[in-house]
């Protein structure tokens, strides 16, 4: 087992405070049904940000309550990453408004967009900067807002995802504890299988482009799932040979929250029982990019890992991109 670089030295998330229920989608005029959500995906409810919060704000509360628990100050973080499928502009980075929120202002701030995966990636990045003493303080941050992004008229994807944010305060490891492997991997051949076709650079947003929803999210959800079923199975087997740890020494299992099918196929090709794998999916829905570090705080919280614990972490998402992480709380 390799000695790890960096460690996480405290949690927190951001979770904006109106739910809304399965129930609520058939009075919205969709043709979907609390039963058949339940039964696909496992989601029963997920939180929806009002018109005033948004990814910064989302990440700020998500980022203070991480570095309170961490015991460092604003001014201490030397790098802000932050994940974000659904940037609140498309310049600046969304890091930089999170950073004058927070008044980290020694700090370098920028975005990752890696979809789900995003927050992975951005610890990966982050343990480097560690590594090479450019930062020691780094503020590693998922944040989405994915209810501006879906089709509400879409009843395959909108009744997917939920918003909200995560965060960690990520420091030197002087022991044991600490980031033990990390795994990543993407396949652009498969970007659209889940993307938004319009609305960037190349078609701009237009009347059109917003009359024909061109710049919400479009998904083909069964090739999704294959692809996540075998990647999440390659990522978990490569992370745990990769810090020469086995299934069975793992405590906890803290997949992506996409679909509880998804989490289950994961956790069988495993071989980690579903009483070591943590779900929030039927209160969050997918979050994208924050729902590992949203599970990540509420198993700390609550106690279900603590200092020590070694956790699996598998992520996946659109690009596609992929990856997981061994490590040691
Ligand atoms: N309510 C009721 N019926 C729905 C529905 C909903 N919300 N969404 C889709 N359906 C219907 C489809 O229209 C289809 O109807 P048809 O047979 O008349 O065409 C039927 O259910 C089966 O659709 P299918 O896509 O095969 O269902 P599924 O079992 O694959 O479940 C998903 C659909 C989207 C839940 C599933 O494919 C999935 O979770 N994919 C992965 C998505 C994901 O995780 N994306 C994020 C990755 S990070």
């Amino acid at each position: 087992m390799r000695r790890p670089v960096a460690r996480f030295a405290g949690f927190g998330r951001g979770i904006p405070p109106k739910v809304l229920t399965n129930h609520e989608f058939a009075a919205m005029g969709l043709d979907t049904s609390h039963e058949w959500i339940v039964e696909r995906t496992g989601i029963v409810e997920r939180h929806i940000a009002a018109e005033h919060e948004t990814t910064c704000s989302m990440a700020a509360d998500a980022s203070c309550t991480a570095m309170h628990r961490a015991g460092v100050t604003a001014g201490e973080i030397d790098v802000i990453v932050l994940s974000t499928a659904t940037p609140d502009r498309l310049l600046p980075a969304t890091a930089v408004d999170l950073q004058a929120a927070i008044g980290a202002h020694r700090a370098a701030a920028f975005d990752i967009s890696a979809a789900c995966s995003g927050w992975l990636y951005g610890l990966t990045v982050a343990e480097g900067l560690i590594m090479t003493g450019t930062a020691e303080t780094a503020l590693v941050v998922g944040s989405e807002k994915m209810s501006a992004i879906v089709d509400w008229t879409d009843r395959s994807t909108c009744v997917l995802f939920g918003d909200g944010a995560g965060a960690a305060v990520l420091r030197p490891s002087t022991d044991e504890r600490g980031i033990l492997s990390s795994y990543m991997r993407s396949d652009g051949r498969l970007a659209n299988l889940l993307y938004r076709p319009q609305g960037g650079a190349t078609i701009p947003m237009s009347e059109e482009v917003l009359r024909e929803r061109g710049h919400l999210v479009k998904m083909a959800g069964r090739e999704v799932f294959k692809s996540a079923v075998l990647c999440m199975a390659e990522s978990v087997d490569r992370a745990l040979d990769a810090a020469k740890v086995t299934a069975d020494e793992i405590d906890l299992l803290v997949p992506h929250q996409a679909n509880i099918r998804i989490i289950e196929a994961t956790a069988k090709h495993a071989g980690i029982p579903m009483e070591k794998v943590f779900v929030n999916i039927d209160r969050y829905g997918n979050t994208s990019s924050a729902s590992i570090p949203i599970s990540l705080d509420e198993v700390t919280e609550r106690g279900i890992v603590g200092e020590g614990s070694l956790v699996l972490i598998a992520a996946f998402g659109a690009g596609l991109t992929w990856g997981s992480m061994v490590v040691r709380l």
